[in-house]
């Protein structure tokens, strides 16, 4: 069975919960921090993910755990009609719509409050849905995934980003020593929470990533899932289909 891996490791509270308070607490230096601890590279991450729901020229589009929406900014770039951000945390959803209302792109990107176990969209609604380091922190990996199964469209691609642990053993030596003392040295002192950027090399490590993930979505019912390493498997990119 995969350990269940929270935030604050309370007992008393679900990892949802524990989840929610998290991304409350540090949505603040958010961006900054996550710009800065992947150097950047997070932003051609997500370029290359939106490059490929692209092929299908989506015009909805559904970010799932979309926080303050970089993906869904990002997906402007396929000039769609709309881009619907859904997150747990109403603080990182303020950030987004700061930001949405900053580029003036209110009108094409909205965002709604919520749980990607519950979604409160119609069967088939979407063209093509992203998730960027969201499935990770999901309570209930399978409830999620199947709910955004539900929702794409026949046809409607998907696109996932998530951290993962490269599998070249020195790299993975050097990355390690980044990720698991560097990372949440800096972020703890840039956001103030101590736990956030403890909880992300830890979470990453209890995540079922590559091949593992691939036949938990095609369990869920999607096709031609497959995988693909990002900067020497620091992330994974996970595409995959609705028939
Ligand atoms: C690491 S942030 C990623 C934000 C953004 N997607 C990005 O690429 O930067 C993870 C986000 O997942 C959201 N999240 C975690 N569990 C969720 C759930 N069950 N339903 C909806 N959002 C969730 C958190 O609130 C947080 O904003």
């Amino acid at each position: 069975m995969t350990k269940v891996v929270t935030p604050y490791n309370d007992q008393n509270r679900t990892k949802k919960e524990q989840v929610e308070e998290m991304f409350d607490n540090i949505a603040h230096k958010y961006d900054f921090l996550n710009h800065v601890l992947s150097l950047g590279i997070d932003i051609t991450w997500r370029k290359k993910a939106v490059k490929h729901i692209g092929k299908s020229n989506p015009k909805t589009i559904l970010d799932v755990a979309s926080g303050t929406g970089d993906f869904a900014f990002e997906a402007l770039s396929l000039n769609p009609d709309k881009v619907t951000g859904y997150d747990l945390s109403e603080g990182m959803i303020k950030f987004g719509r700061e930001k949405a209302v900053k580029q003036g792109v209110q009108d094409k990107v909205v965002f709604i409050k919520g749980d990607s176990e519950r979604m409160p969209f119609d069967d088939n609604s979407f063209d093509a849905i992203t998730v960027g380091f969201g499935v990770r922190n999901f309570e209930n990996l399978n409830a999620g995934l199947a709910e955004m199964y539900r929702v794409l469209k026949p046809g409607g691609s998907v696109a996932i980003l998530e951290a993962s642990q490269p599998p070249n053993a020195i790299i993975r030596w050097f990355f390690s020593l980044y990720f698991s003392n560097i990372v949440p040295f800096i972020g703890k002192l840039v956001s103030g929470d101590g736990r956030a950027y403890s909880y992300l090399p830890e979470s990453v490590k209890a995540f079922p990533e590559g091949l593992e993930f691939v036949k938990i979505c095609e369990n869920i019912g999607f096709e031609n899932a497959k995988w693909q390493p990002l900067t020497f498997g620091a992330c994974a990119m996970y595409t995959m289909t609705k028939k």
